[in-house]
């Protein structure tokens, strides 16, 4: 075969063979065949010494362009399965973005905790600050210096958690677990001077056997305002507000005297039976109203104990237990279930 024909059957060949190659190791094998130095197109051209001077340059010419082609070719080809690869690899790498995510529980707050919180909201919002204070506690502080003398029957060592023997100590450093959340205003009126607005929300313990309404722990809030002029008007107004934040504009309220030791006058406040508007239910054990705190205007020996000017300064002060708030605004019917833990309860909230 003439030399001329050699070179345009291998371009030929070698064109088709480009065009087959589906990856870039088949590519490179075709390149070595025909372009390599014991390829095809290299063994044509070491045979042009035997050609005749005048036809060398033609020849030539050609075996270059086929060349050209062939390295043109491959290079276009490369580029293809470049293209090609990436987009597979693209596909093969897709994340679906619509498919749905793995949920993890999250926890979520107590009953009671929801209670507290709320309350803090309101009463933060009507400008009262939030204070803490200690669960275990001096005697001085939960009874004496609220005019709760001994021989009173909170301090007996059947109802109150005693952590020392010195109940009976003089000097009043008996340290017991509070049993109320009021020894906060005695410990609040040496820490600030007024105008005061505090609530103090926490846990309280006292020795009752634990049933459907008792439990040996529970939670109040206190609430005390001392200020110049402060009346029992302002504690109606407040409370009824606050009644009226957690159960609605209808919401109820009934304001009964009542006795603390350090508060005069004092009063307890029930709000109006949610499940019977006040008709009588076993909710409300047939009275239509629920007890929700004790309140009062603050005694002044109690104020003149942290050195407040009674001429000047009044204050009312008031408790609030937690757990029933809870319960009346959830409808759970046993207290038990605030502290068992239990999750097929709590989830409910
Ligand atoms: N500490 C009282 C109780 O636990 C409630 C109370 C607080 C009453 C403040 C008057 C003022 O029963």
């Amino acid at each position: 075969m003439a030399m001329k024909e050699q070179l345009a059957k291998i371009k030929e060949e070698a064109l088709a063979a480009i065009q087959e190659t589906s990856a870039a190791g088949n590519l490179d094998a075709v390149r070595v065949k025909y372009l390599g130095k014991k390829g095809e197109l290299t063994a044509v051209l070491k045979q042009m010494g035997k050609l005749p001077a005048e036809e060398r340059p033609a020849i030539g010419q050609i075996a270059n362009e086929v060349r050209a082609a062939l390295t043109d070719a491959i290079a276009a080809q490369n580029k293809v399965l470049a293209d090609a690869a990436l987009n597979a690899k693209l596909a093969a790498e897709t994340v679906d973005v619509t498919i749905p995510g793995k949920k993890t529980d999250l926890g979520h707050k107590h009953p009671i905790t929801i209670v507290i919180d709320e309350m803090k909201d309101i009463f933060t919002g009507m400008g009262f600050q939030v204070a803490e204070g200690p669960e275990i506690e001096l005697a001085a502080y939960n009874f004496t210096r609220l005019n709760t003398e001994e021989g009173h029957p909170g301090r007996e060592w059947t109802d109150t958690f005693y952590i020392t023997e010195g109940k009976d100590d003089p000097k009043n450093d008996a340290v017991l677990l509070r049993s109320q959340t009021s020894p906060m205003q005695i410990r609040v009126m040496e820490a600030q001077k007024p105008p005061i607005r505090i609530i103090a929300p926490g846990r309280v313990y006292r020795k009752d056997e634990a049933d459907a309404a008792h439990s040996p722990m529970f939670h109040q809030i206190e609430g005390m305002v001392v200020d110049k002029g402060v009346t029992m008007a302002d504690l109606k107004g407040t409370l009824n507000e606050v009644v009226k934040s957690l159960y609605g504009e209808e919401a109820q309220t009934r304001f009964r005297p009542h006795h603390f030791p350090f508060t005069e006058p004092s009063c307890e406040v029930d709000v109006q039976c949610f499940a019977c508007k006040g008709k009588g239910c076993p909710v409300c054990k047939g009275e239509g109203w629920i007890e929700v705190l004790g309140a009062g205007m603050i005694h002044p020996k109690v104020l003149e104990g942290c050195g407040i000017d009674t001429d000047i300064y009044s204050g009312w002060a008031f408790g609030m237990g937690v757990e029933r708030l809870a319960m009346m605004r959830f409808g759970i019917n046993n207290l038990k279930l605030c502290f068992e833990n239990d999750v097929r309860f709590l989830e409910q909230f």
